[in-house]
């Protein structure tokens, strides 16, 4: 099976997308409310249906850019709110693929672990590369065994902390508090500063 472009399109166009929580994941709606700099430059990819993206909408955020690989997702949150990003903006794009100017800020939420596990190297490099010198990568993995069977695939703290130190300052790795109840237990909150 092959995680490409067709892959999630027909997911969305048959609405077998389990991973979708119809609004923002309360630990990473927690650390966006703490957020100052409405100014900051963010990017959201693997995006989906955009919730995270709705909700700092919401709250003043001014400088977002939301990225997948499938169409249907940009087309409905376009949709959903049609003034409130630049066609520039939307990006349906393969990640590994994406060049544009370095982010203070990129949100994970459900990408890493949608990914081919053998992508996670590459992951930490591009959004090494992805970041200002100091930006961060923030938001929730999943901590549960990594298996052959996915998506979701599976990892441990011990597994990212060895992935991501080389490249980032690990300010925050820590079972999150709020998650949802399916979820509580096997989420990992993060804040990963670039180095
Ligand atoms: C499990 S879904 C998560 C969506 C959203 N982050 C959420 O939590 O609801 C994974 C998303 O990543 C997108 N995706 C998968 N591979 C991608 C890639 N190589 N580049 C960009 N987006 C990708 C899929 O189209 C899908 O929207």
């Amino acid at each position: 099976m092959k995680l490409n472009k067709q892959y999630w399109q027909e997911r969305y166009e048959a609405q077998r997308t389990g991973w979708d929580m119809g609004g923002v994941s309360p630990p990473i709606g927690t650390y966006i409310d703490q957020l100052a700099n409405k100014d900051l430059r963010i990017l959201l990819p693997g995006a989906g249906m955009g919730y995270e993206a709705a909700h700092m909408v919401a709250s003043g955020f001014r400088n977002l850019t939301i990225l997948d690989i499938a169409p249907y997702p940009l087309e409905r949150l376009q949709k959903r709110l049609p003034d409130s990003f630049p066609p520039e903006n939307l990006i349906e794009m393969d990640f590994f693929k994406y060049q544009g100017k370095p982010f203070d800020l990129i949100l994970e939420h459900t990408f890493f672990c949608a990914l081919p596990p053998e992508l996670r190297p590459e992951y930490v490099l591009k959004m090494s590369q992805l970041l200002k010198p100091g930006g961060k990568l923030a938001g929730l993995f999943f901590d549960f065994p990594l298996t052959d069977k996915g998506p979701p695939f599976g990892g441990s703290k011990e597994e990212y902390e060895a992935l991501f130190a080389p490249h980032f300052h690990l300010r925050v790795l820590e079972r999150a508090i709020n998650s949802i109840k399916p979820r509580a237990g096997s989420e990992l909150f993060f804040i990963f500063e670039k180095k």
